[in-house]
């Protein structure tokens, strides 16, 4: 059996390769302290360790990602959907300040301004924003702030859904890590 994880990876460079902008990006389902779902669009990340996530602490999403958390991809390319269960584990500090140096500037800016006031937080209309966007700190030499967060996504749950079929019926498979070891199930689609 293929692995779950090399799976995905050639799924996407397939819709890499087909220059599928979905390619990048993955849902991050989290539940909020209410027990109200969320759901958001993320960059997802390839990362020596695996497949992560930069996300700013003062954000909402941060504490909501301490425990499970599910994401989601769809690539029309290729006709492929994953769905995976994951815990997540910060990525060192070390890591996310040589990463951050290659954020570009105006998300380097707001990080900045995250430290002064979260991210989501309301202001009375954009030209305020771009105010404050202005004045917020920039420290030389500009390193990353201490809300520059990343996680880590550790799977144990992967669900492939192939539209992709001849036939017209969807392979739908899924991966559960129990153990070390990952079981499969053809799952009715
Ligand atoms: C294509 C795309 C990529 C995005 N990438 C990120 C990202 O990597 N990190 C991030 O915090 N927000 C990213 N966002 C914005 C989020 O979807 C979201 O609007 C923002 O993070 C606020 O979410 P929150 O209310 O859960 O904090 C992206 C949005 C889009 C449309």
């Amino acid at each position: 059996m293929q692995l779950p994880l090399q799976r995905f990876y050639q799924d996407r460079q397939s819709a890499r390769k087909a220059q599928d902008p979905m390619a990048a990006v993955c849902v991050l389902a989290t539940v909020d302290s209410t027990g109200q779902p969320q759901a958001r669009t993320l960059v997802l990340r390839d990362v020596p360790e695996g497949l992560a996530i930069y996300i700013n602490a003062s954000s909402p999403k941060w504490q909501q990602s301490q425990g499970r958390v599910v994401i989601q991809t769809w690539w029309p390319s290729v006709q492929i959907q994953y769905r995976m269960q994951a815990t997540c584990q910060e990525l060192p500090a070390e890591h996310i300040a040589e990463s951050w140096q290659l954020r570009p500037d105006v998300p380097q800016r707001l990080d900045w301004l995250y430290q002064q006031q979260a991210q989501g937080s309301v202001v009375s209309d954009r030209e305020e924003l771009l105010q404050r966007l202005q004045g917020a700190p920039a420290p030389q030499p500009l390193v990353a702030p201490e809300g520059a967060r990343g996680l880590l996504l550790i799977p144990d749950e992967v669900e492939r859904l192939d539209l992709n079929q001849d036939n017209g019926v969807h392979d739908r498979l899924r991966y559960e890590l129990r153990g070390d070891t990952w079981q499969m199930h053809t799952l009715i689609p």
